[in-house]
């Protein structure tokens, strides 16, 4: 018979060293540690070198064992274990499938506005329809990270199962992908999100404007141009918990935050807190009828709320 406190559990195969099964006592550290690593779910995350991935990487980290792509497996944030792919390169990520055989993937590597339309369509579209296709074949969670800029923004507030109807290049890129990853992969999980900050590293758009200021270059701000911007924060503990707790969940939904600001009313506030002087040399304009730009972006959050998945607005996350 066990002594109390001690019983046999098998190891799981793909862990198997020889042993079938060990002892182990619910009061000795080390058998504990070993069987949280065992129960701990594979996280591999695409764009582990992006701006969004210097957040998700760590909070996935809570969440599992985290191996993170980029071109360049040296530019991958830590925790993860880097690997260098190119996601278009579809045997590639085939091998890295067949290497990490994660449990969840979370797919955020993109290529942004105005990198070329071939360009777009190979990173958006074509490579979520390969990276779909894996996760379909071998029952990988699939969480992918979409874009608000699928969306004219003639139309606002959008719900969470709106279709699609880009206006530029990059939305048509993105909601290609979209549509192509959940036709191969129904159970997969789309997210569409808006733009992202941080209060720990400053954005791309936020940083642009900064050197035009600093340069003492004019800048000029949309007033009418609506958005909903989401913490790096909240966009990845609603990443992660989409890929390893909320598994049922699929199809499109939105995640942003939970205030509506102008372009001009964030670019603002996010200068102010970066330290930078918002001069006179900045003029407020409107976004009307400028091709390609969405003008009102507004989206509705239903499904992350029902999730209980928190989205503090900008203002909000600035006063914690
Ligand atoms: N930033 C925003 O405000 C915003 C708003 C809405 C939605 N999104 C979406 O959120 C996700 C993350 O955005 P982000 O701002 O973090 O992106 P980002 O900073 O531009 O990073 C892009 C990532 O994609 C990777 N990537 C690009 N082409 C690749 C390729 N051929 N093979 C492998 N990796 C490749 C890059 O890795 P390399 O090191 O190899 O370049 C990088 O890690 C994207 O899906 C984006 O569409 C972003």
């Amino acid at each position: 018979m066990a002594a109390a406190g001690r019983e046999s559990v098998p190891l799981p195969a793909q862990k198997d060293s020889g042993l079938r099964q060990f002892n182990f006592s619910v009061t000795d550290r080390s058998s504990l540690s070993l069987i949280e690593h065992l129960a701990m779910k594979k996280i591999l995350i695409t764009g582990a070198s992006g701006y969004l991935a210097h957040r998700l990487v760590p909070i996935a980290a809570n969440y599992g064992a985290v191996t993170g792509v980029a071109r360049d497996r040296r530019s991958v944030y830590a925790p993860a274990d880097g690997i260098s792919l190119d996601i278009t390169d579809a045997s590639a990520v085939q091998r890295v499938m067949d290497h990490v055989q994660p449990d969840a993937l979370i797919h955020a590597a993109a290529v942004n506005p105005g990198s070329g339309d071939s360009l777009m369509d190979a990173v958006n579209h074509q490579a979520a329809g390969v990276i779909a296709q894996q996760c379909r074949q071998r029952g990988t969670r699939l969480v992918l990270v979409s874009t608000d800029m699928v969306h004219t923004g003639l139309c606002a507030p959008y719900l969470d199962d709106a279709a699609a109807d880009p206006i530029n290049l990059y939305g048509a890129s993105k909601a290609s992908g979209e549509a192509l990853a959940l036709s191969i992969c129904p159970e997969a999980a789309v997210v569409r999100t808006s733009l992202i900050y941080g209060l720990d590293k400053i954005d791309r758009g936020t940083a642009g404007f900064q050197q035009r200021l600093l340069a003492g270059d004019p800048l000029s701000l949309f007033s009418d141009v609506l958005r909903q911007p989401v913490w790096v924060d909240s966009l990845a503990t609603a990443l992660c918990r989409l890929a390893v707790e909320c598994t049922e969940e699929s199809g499109l939904l939105n995640v942003a935050g939970d205030e509506v600001l102008s372009r001009a009313q964030f670019a603002t506030i996010l200068l102010q807190f970066w330290g930078t002087k918002v001069t006179g040399n900045v003029r407020f304009i409107s976004g009307d009828g400028i091709t390609g730009l969405p003008q009102d972006l507004r989206l509705v959050c239903t499904r992350a709320n029902q999730l209980g998945i928190d989205l503090p607005g900008v203002n909000a996350v600035l006063a914690r």
